[in-house]
């Protein structure tokens, strides 16, 4: 996972998904694209959970995944490359790289569920988290009239714990053996719901990503 050096953004437009804002957000980097989830691009999701995230997922939870209404509800981020100059010579840019991925699941209630989301270590703070998971909210929203995001966070994963607190979420609170194969073996359940506004349009300034999915 760890690479020698940080990547930097670089300056290469990509084309956007055509999925609405849901709500103001610092933009991402030009050279970062969110799309879905495709059989060619399913074993670098498989590699960047297995790098992100303590759980080993099954082969079933990955053919659950490119089953609907999992794949509509599931989005990867990709990180274009700049072309780089050899000898003299302009090389071809690399193909772009799988650097994040939100994947859900529908719950009783118009729950949206997030299964898995993680961004590799070099390419986290540039947003690419949060722009992920408005795009899968927004998706969802549009697809399945969802009302509220819910996720389960490992007790030990302080930092991610942290990152759904800064975006609002609730802790619903705390079940002791939901990990088995984990210790410790807990996880707090965050719950976050969505607002009205969030489905009248977009929001003018990033301040206002707190009320976003309005608790
Ligand atoms: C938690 C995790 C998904 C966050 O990914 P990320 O892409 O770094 O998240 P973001 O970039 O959206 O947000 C991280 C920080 O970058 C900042 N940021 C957002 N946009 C930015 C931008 N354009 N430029 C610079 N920084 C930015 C955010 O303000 C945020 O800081 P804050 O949390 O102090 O407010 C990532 O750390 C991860 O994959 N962890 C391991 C797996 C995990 O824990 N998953 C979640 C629990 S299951």
């Amino acid at each position: 996972m760890a690479t020698s050096r940080v990547p930097t953004p670089v300056s290469v437009p990509v084309q956007k998904p055509a999925i609405p804002q849901l709500f103001a957000l610092r933009p991402l980097p030009p050279n970062v694209e969110l799309v879905p989830l495709t059989h060619e691009l399913l074993p670098a999701y498989k590699r960047l959970n297995a790098l992100t995230l303590p759980v080993a997922y099954p082969e079933s939870f990955y053919k659950e995944t490119m089953t609907e209404p999992y794949l509509g509800i599931t989005l990867v981020a990709l990180w274009h490359s700049a072309p780089s100059q050899g000898s003299g010579a302009t090389l071809p840019a690399e193909p772009p790289r799988l650097v994040g991925a939100v994947r859900c699941r529908l719950l009783p209630s118009s729950q949206l569920y997030i299964s898995t989301i993680g961004i590799l270590a070099p390419y986290r703070s540039h947003g690419i988290a949060m722009h992920l998971l408005q795009a899968v909210v927004r998706k969802a929203v549009e697809l399945h009239s969802v009302k509220s995001v819910v996720a389960h966070v490992w007790e030990a994963n302080d930092e991610g714990l942290e990152w759904y607190k800064k975006r609002n979420f609730e802790v619903l609170g705390k079940e002791d053996s939901y990990y088995r194969k984990l210790k410790p073996q807990g996880a707090f359940l965050v719950k976050k719901l969505i607002g009205v506004g969030d489905l009248l349009g977009s929001f003018a300034a990033e301040e206002k990503t707190t009320n976003d999915i309005a608790t």
